[in-house]
Formats: C-alpha cells, structure tokens, sequence
C-alpha cells in the first residue's frame, strides 16, 4: 500500500538533439513515497529540499497523480512524501524526476497497467504545469533509464539506445536558477539547413557511436550549433569549464538540458573523477556556489 521510489536526475538534449535526446544519471535523484488513501483525493504532506507548492493542481506530481488516478478509474486516492535531492531550475531534470518517478510509482500501486511510452505521456502533462511545454527528453530518459532518443513526437516514439558501460558523467551545478521557459526563448525558431545538416549528422553519429561503443565518435558528436551558441551566454564560466574538461580527457561538454548545470562525458571513472577536478578548478574561485557529480548511466 506504500512505495518508496528513487527517480533519477536526467541530462536533456546532450549537445545536438535538442528536445530530442536525454540520458539518466545512475548517482542522482529525487526520492518520494507514495501511500494508498482511502479518500481518493492527492494529498501532497511532504516537501523537502525545494520549495514547491504543496498544492496538488500546482505540483507537477500531484497533476500527474491526478491524471492518472482519473485514467485509471483508481478506488484509492494518495498521500505524496517529496524528497528533492537536486534543485529545480538546475537543467538536471527536476520536474521530470518529480513527474517521471511519480508516473512510475502509481503505475507500480496500480500493478503495471501502463507501458513505459504511456508513463512518458503522463509525465509530459507534468512537464506542461512545470514549463509550458509537453517536452520528452527528460521524462522518457528517467522512464526507460540509459539514453533515449525521442523519434517522434506526434505520435510519441521513444526509442532507448544502447549505453557503453565505460561512459561516465560528469556534471557541475552552478547554484543559480536558469528558468527552462526562459532559456527555450533564446533558442531561434529558424535555422539555416547548413545548420541542420551538421546537427541531425551529429545526431546519427551519438546515436551510432553509443551502439558501436565507438568514443571517439561519441566525442566529435558533441556538437550543437543551435541551442548552446544563444543559451551559454545565461551560464557563468561555460567556455572554461568546457575547454577544462576536454583538455582533460573528456570525450566532449555541453549544456545540461537548459542549464546552467554543464556535462561532460568521458571514457571511464578515473578520467570522469579528473574532469570533475578540472571543472572544479574553473569555478572554485567564482563567488558562486555549485556541487559536482559523478554517475554512471543507467
Ligand atoms: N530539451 C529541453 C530544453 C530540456 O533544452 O529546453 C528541458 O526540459
């Protein structure tokens, strides 16, 4: 009648699939514990780390409770337990985790009656409430787990993609908020097709060098010429901490999402722990706060 679930930080985009691609990080996420009421209302009794509004029409977990809940014709309502471990506005996925874990848990309460692609719909809803738009590529990363690339969205094809074992994240967060509703108007609306040739290439070739385990392709196709020009400008030090982390070792860096949190991706831990340090380096003297992580995908 109780779960307890761990729903997992995810990086959006990963440098050229805007919108399109994402991957979940096995070190970091939210927890929260759903508990079966008899009054079929959702009661959200529990909020830390985050301050979020503890109404459930205002929460992205108590919408996408209710949705489902109504869906399924549930007899049982829920009272909602909310751990933040990670802040929302860190380009990390919050609202995903939020919508994502909820989605997975009540589907888990109501003995695995959604696929992970129906999950993935109601957790856009979530995403809807949180930034205005029914964006995938968090959701379904944290849903499927590993990388997933949104296909299509109209209809909705998720498609999860192999993940090398060795690949490893690192990502820092620099402690200030970057709204995603803001930094999605900085992206343009039209593009050149020169510009879309280079970045639906680089697309093909993270997709192709994830199943070949190829590192080096999985590197040059870190590339994104169409979101990261405009929104890196919102992100202190991006230049830097990019430039440190390739120089030392990683495979390629980019925006998180629609930051500020900024990741890089490298062949195995002992680079990915050096790569943190570089990282480190950059902003240890900034002024702004931040934390780093390390994760394995998956
Ligand atoms: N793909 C989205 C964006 C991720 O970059 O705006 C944030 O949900």
């Amino acid at each position: 009648n109780s779960i307890k679930i761990f729903s997992p930080a995810t990086v959006a985009n990963v440098s050229c699939g805007y919108d399109a691609m994402g991957f979940s990080m096995e070190a970091l996420g939210d927890e929260m514990i759903f508990t079966k009421t008899k009054e079929k209302s959702v009661i959200i009794s529990k909020i830390e780390g985050a301050d979020l509004p503890f109404e459930a029409n205002k929460n992205v977990v108590g919408v996408v409770a209710q949705h489902m809940l109504n869906d399924s014709k549930a007899d049982f309502g829920l009272d909602i337990q909310i751990f933040k471990k990670f802040k929302p506005g860190s380009g990390l996925g919050s609202s995903a985790a939020s919508a994502s874990g909820t989605a997975f848990a009540i589907n888990t309460l109501l003995n695995g009656k959604y696929s992970n692609l129906e999950l993935t719909k109601f957790a856009m809803q979530g995403e809807v409430t949180a930034c205005g738009s029914a964006i995938a590529d968090n959701v379904a990363a944290a849903i499927y787990g590993g990388f997933i690339l949104v296909r299509s969205y109209e209809p909705l094809d998720i498609i999860g993609i192999p993940t090398p074992s060795k690949l490893v994240a690192t990502v820092i967060h620099p402690q200030i908020e970057i709204k995603t509703e803001a930094a999605r108007k900085v992206v343009p609306q039209n593009i050149p097709v020169k510009t879309a040739i280079s970045q639906w290439a680089n697309v093909g070739g993270l997709v192709s060098g994830l199943y070949a385990e190829d590192f080096d392709l999985i590197g040059r196709s870190l590339v994104d010429l169409v979101a990261e020009p405009n929104r890196k400008k919102l992100i202190p030090y991006f230049d830097e901490v990019k430039e440190a982390a390739i120089s030392n070792g990683a495979l390629g860096a980019g925006i998180s999402g629609s930051g500020p949190s900024i990741f890089a991706l490298s062949k195995g831990k002992q680079t990915a722990n050096k790569v943190a340090e570089a990282m480190n380096t950059v902003y240890k003297n900034s002024g702004i706060d931040y934390s780093i992580y390390v994760s394995n995908i998956s």
